[in-house]
């Protein structure tokens, strides 16, 4: 079993002698190890189980870090991370050659991102390499968003779990490109669509791509719990039947299931992106065949829930 706390020393002695320390993010709970570290990425990827043509993202305590680690640095790229780092916001850049290649699964480019949590903060601003870090979770399944789902999953795999609390945002780092002048987003995630063009101007999404994914969170089942998941309107099936064998996940009415999560009694996407792992964690436990789903409402935050809901239903 892995032990859970909040002793920073520790996860500094562990990362420094090359081993993983699962830490808190604002989005989910990250594996990280010494991204610049061979043997240590290596285990990322065993821990996981994840293939190695599915690259990682490298997490740097600030701005400053980006020129240490990519190169041809674009004007727009800066001014994202001035505006939302830290934050939940990955800039894919041009790597150096200090940045392994296995980290990169061979591609030219590097993510990087700032996560906004103090922990993690003062961690990545008292070590003297930057951390390599993937959802803390097994392969293709549901994201962390707490402590106890680590442990739950790779607590016999990792020696130590940073409890930093609940993830404030829930949902991953939104992913944005440069190619040649055209902005890219290939996944969606805690800043908004939105937020971006307001800053920088008209994007394109290109979140899909089952043939040859370039960001295999791209890939169209990914995110799944082991219950089939069907997505659709709640009203019709539900009124009036008694459904045994199903949970429901609803965005905010109450069908008085016994099996089912409300993701924002109140209506709110930012608290429904908050529990959206949580809540298919949960259902994925109780005593039924499938989880029935409802999409949120398709602004802002929305996407992001929307789009991890439909990689759930594959
Ligand atoms: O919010 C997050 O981004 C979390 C926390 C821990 O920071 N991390 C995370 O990592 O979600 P992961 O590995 O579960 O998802 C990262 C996604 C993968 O789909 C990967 O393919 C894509 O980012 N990715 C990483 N580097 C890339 C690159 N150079 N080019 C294209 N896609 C890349
Ligand atoms: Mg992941």
């Amino acid at each position: 079993m892995a032990e859970t706390g909040t002793n920073l020393k520790k996860a500094i002695a562990l990362l420094t002698a090359g081993e993983l320390v699962a830490i808190p993010t604002e989005t989910v709970y990250g594996l990280a190890g010494n991204a610049l570290n061979l043997s240590s990425v290596t285990k990322i990827f065993e821990v996981k189980g994840r293939p190695q043509f599915d690259p990682l993202i490298v997490h740097v305590p600030g701005f400053a870090a980006v020129e240490l680690y990519a190169q041809n640095i674009p004007r727009q790229a800066k001014l994202l991370a001035e505006r939302f780092w830290p934050g939940p916001l990955t800039l894919l850049l041009p790597k150096k050659k200090i940045i392994p290649d296995l980290v990169t699964a061979g591609l030219d480019t590097v993510g990087l991102r700032c996560p906004d949590h103090t922990l993690t903060h003062q961690l990545l601003t008292s070590i003297p390499f930057p951390l390599a870090a993937p959802s803390a979770n097994p392969f293709g399944y549901v994201s962390p968003t707490r402590a106890e789902h680590v442990e739950e999953q790779l607590g016999d795999k990792i020696q130590y779990i940073l409890d930093g609390g609940p993830c404030s945002i829930g949902v991953e780092s939104t992913i944005i490109g440069f190619e040649n002048e055209a902005l890219v987003i290939y996944r969606l995630g805690g800043i908004t669509q939105e937020q971006i063009e307001s800053l920088i101007g008209e994007t394109i999404l290109r979140t899909h791509s089952s043939s040859n994914p370039k960001s295999p969170g791209q890939l169209e089942s990914h995110y799944a719990p082991r219950k089939k998941v069907i997505l659709g309107d709640l009203k019709e099936p539900l009124l009036g039947h008694q459904l045994q064998d199903t949970g429901i996940l609803s965005f905010q009415h109450d069908f008085h299931s016994p099996f089912q999560f409300i993701l924002s009694p109140t209506g709110q996407l930012d608290e429904a992106a908050q529990n959206l792992f949580s809540a298919l964690r949960y259902l994925d436990k109780l005593p039924i065949n499938t989880i029935l789903a409802e999409t949120v409402p398709d602004v802002g935050l929305g996407k992001a829930i929307n789009d991890r809901l439909r990689r759930a239903a594959r």
